[in-house]
């Protein structure tokens, strides 16, 4: 996630700012850049690279101001580059803004300004705000932002400059977090805790749609129509590691809580307003070269692969393609047999996978077009496929992937849909139907999320556990092989998934007194014969943990725990089933004294084979 510092005061601000950036590099970036007003000047200094790029850029040449922002990047909407890091400035180079987010509706803004001739120099979404304070400023910054925030949709946190009023910051939340630093006759905004911690623990917390002016006689904070309103001092009582990890006690457990907006931030731009279709256009395939699709190879390794189950699912049902999914480092050496016809499509949080990326390089030496799900712009990945669906889920720092599953989930449905509707072979009634509901789950997730206490009272009981089984049926099956990869991964418990019904094939010999079995049952077509597989393991003494959709009265009658999810399209269950997963593999490694974040023997990117 891209990082925000801004500081107005008495200090020089350069040296402040670029020790704020470095508080927040754990968030991970790939370019910094920093804007300083002098009077009567705006200086912009920004590099690709690492902060030490940027500082080297700096050298002594920057002027000794006391006002400025400064910005770290995480790539979305262009590669990682000078010209696409922040700051960004308008046409007169007056006007600096750096900002965190998704302006949703950057192109139709870009297309509208372009005609106001508006001159643009980088590919991102967020160019298009200094430009936008151009356009309505007449003397009033603050007056021209809150023009600005009427105008974009999406997400962001933002801070803007500007040369004529030289001793203030105008800064703007919405789904992206920023905090204001209080300190004595200077004042800071970040978009993280972090950074202020060298300088004040007294900080205002900005809510979506809040607008902050800093100057060094104080802070100001507007609500969205201008009026003023009190704020409360939040005294921040966290050591700055607990900072990093936003208050939370491990990077896992922060980034399960971050998947609400991870999925908002994925899906929000590329499902039409009127719930028609499906916009992604990053797919440069003609309908022509879509409907000659023949067939599809999703790669990819551990928890991507699992994503992958569940888009071989959905993209056969609605697409009506035949999929495979196929383990990287399987397919690489198993002679595949690809045609011009098939679709590969890789999938892999970091874009470095050594397997997942030899699977490419197979696909493309047989002449496949290759469309890569990553979560990290500019990685080997991105680079060397055809077309990229990148995840917004923000850099995830714990090695047990959450949130970047989640967002891998939502890229299959949308890729699904937008298969189906080139094809023609998915119906306007189903496709809005699942089109508005996607719009619901992260709310239905953030639902689970709160109800997180109880699965952690429910992790008390694995504490001694040796063995666990997941189970389920379509959909359902996908989901276990995710639940059981985080819960063995994290907290050393071995754990298997099953097709609910291949257990009695051999398996069913291991089920004795008081194993766990956690049965997934969302998918209704399927829910009598889950039904008698969980009776099966009961009649050997499993102690079943069943998960279905609220209103379920059957499951409790069958099952010794009964963990209840949002009712949704049981088409899109896997958005919901995965949660609890997360939260009791997280709450059982955290009871028997693992270490969460870095497991034992594994890395957070395999870049070896
Ligand atoms: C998942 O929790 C693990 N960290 C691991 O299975 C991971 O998903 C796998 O190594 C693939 O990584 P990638 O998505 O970065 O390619």
């Amino acid at each position: 996630m891209c990082g925000i510092v801004g500081y107005v005061g008495d200090k020089t601000a350069v040296p402040l700012l670029v020790e704020g950036l470095k508080k927040l590099e754990y968030r991970g970036y790939d370019s910094a850049g920093v804007a300083v007003l002098d009077e009567g000047s705006l200086t912009v200094k920004k590099s690709v690279g690492k902060l030490a790029a940027l500082e080297s850029k700096l050298g002594d040449e920057m002027p000794q101001t006391t006002v400025g922002i400064g910005h770290t990047r995480w790539a979305t909407h262009g590669r990682p580059s000078d010209r696409n890091s922040h700051p960004h400035t308008d046409c007169t180079g007056k006007i600096a803004v750096v900002h965190n987010g998704i302006i949703e509706n950057y192109l139709e803004l870009r297309e509208w300004l372009s005609g106001q001739e508006h001159a643009f120099s980088s590919e991102t979404d967020t160019e298009v705000l200094p430009h936008l304070v151009e356009e309505f400023y007449t003397g009033n910054l603050e007056e021209a932002v809150h023009r600005v925030l009427g105008m974009v949709k999406g997400s962001y946190a933002m801070v803007v400059l500007h040369q004529d009023e030289p001793d203030k910051l105008v800064a703007a939340r919405k789904d992206s977090p920023l905090v204001v630093g209080l300190g004595d006759g200077e004042y800071f905004i970040a978009s993280d805790i972090p950074a202020l911690l060298n300088h004040t623990r007294k900080t205002y917390i900005l809510n979506d749609g809040e607008v902050a002016v800093l100057t060094r006689q104080g802070v100001k904070i507007t609500d969205s129509k201008g009026n003023v309103i009190p704020k409360q001092v939040f005294q921040v009582n966290w050591s700055a590691e607990a900072a990093e990890k936003g208050g939370y006690d491990h990077f896992m457990l922060k980034e399960i809580h971050e998947q609400p907006r991870a999925l908002r931030e994925t899906i929000s731009s590329r499902l039409a307003a009127d719930n028609t279709h499906v916009i992604l256009r990053e797919v440069g395939m003609t309908a022509e070269e879509i409907n000659k699709i023949r067939n599809i190879r999703i790669v990819a390794c551990g928890t991507a692969s699992y994503a992958g189950m569940v888009g071989k699912n959905v993209i056969e049902k609605l697409a009506r393609i035949p999929v495979e999914v196929d383990i990287a480092s399987e397919f690489r050496y198993c002679d595949p047999l690809l045609t011009p016809e098939t679709l590969v499509v890789i999938i892999s949080q970091s874009g470095e996978t050594a397997d997942t990326l030899a699977a490419l390089r197979e696909a493309k030496k047989n002449g496949c077009r290759v469309l890569a799900v990553t979560n990290v712009v500019g990685s080997s990945v991105s680079r060397e496929a055809d077309d990229v669906i990148y995840t917004w889920a923000g850099p995830e720092i714990a090695v047990a992937s959450t949130k970047a599953y989640i967002t891998q989930l939502a890229a299959m449905y949308l890729l699904a849909l937008y298969l189906g509707q080139v094809r023609g072979t998915v119906g306007q009634e189903l496709a809005q139907e699942l089109i508005a509901e996607l719009k619901n789950i992260p709310g239905k997730v953030q639902r689970i999320l709160d109800g997180a206490p109880l699965i952690r009272d429910l992790s008390q009981t694995f504490t001694d556990v040796e063995d666990a089984f997941f189970i389920g049926r379509g959909l359902d099956y996908a989901v276990s092989m995710e639940g059981s990869l985080k819960l063995k991964e994290i907290s050393y418990i071995h754990a298997e998934a099953y097709a609910a019904g291949e257990l009695k094939h051999g398996t069913l010999a291991l089920i004795v007194d008081k194993v766990p079995v956690i049965a997934l049952a969302t998918q209704e077509s399927l829910f009598e014969k889950t039904l008698s597989n969980i009776q099966e393991v009961r009649a050997r003494d499993a102690k079943v943990i069943g998960m279905v959709f609220e209103g379920n009265n059957q499951m409790k009658k069958s099952a010794d725990y009964v963990l209840y999810i949002p009712r949704t399209h049981q088409f899109l269950a896997p958005l919901l089933s995965v949660v609890p997963l997360q939260l009791l593999a997280y709450y059982v490694s955290l009871a028997r004294g693992c270490d969460v974040d870095k497991p034992r023997n594994l890395a957070k990117s395999v870049t070896v084979e």
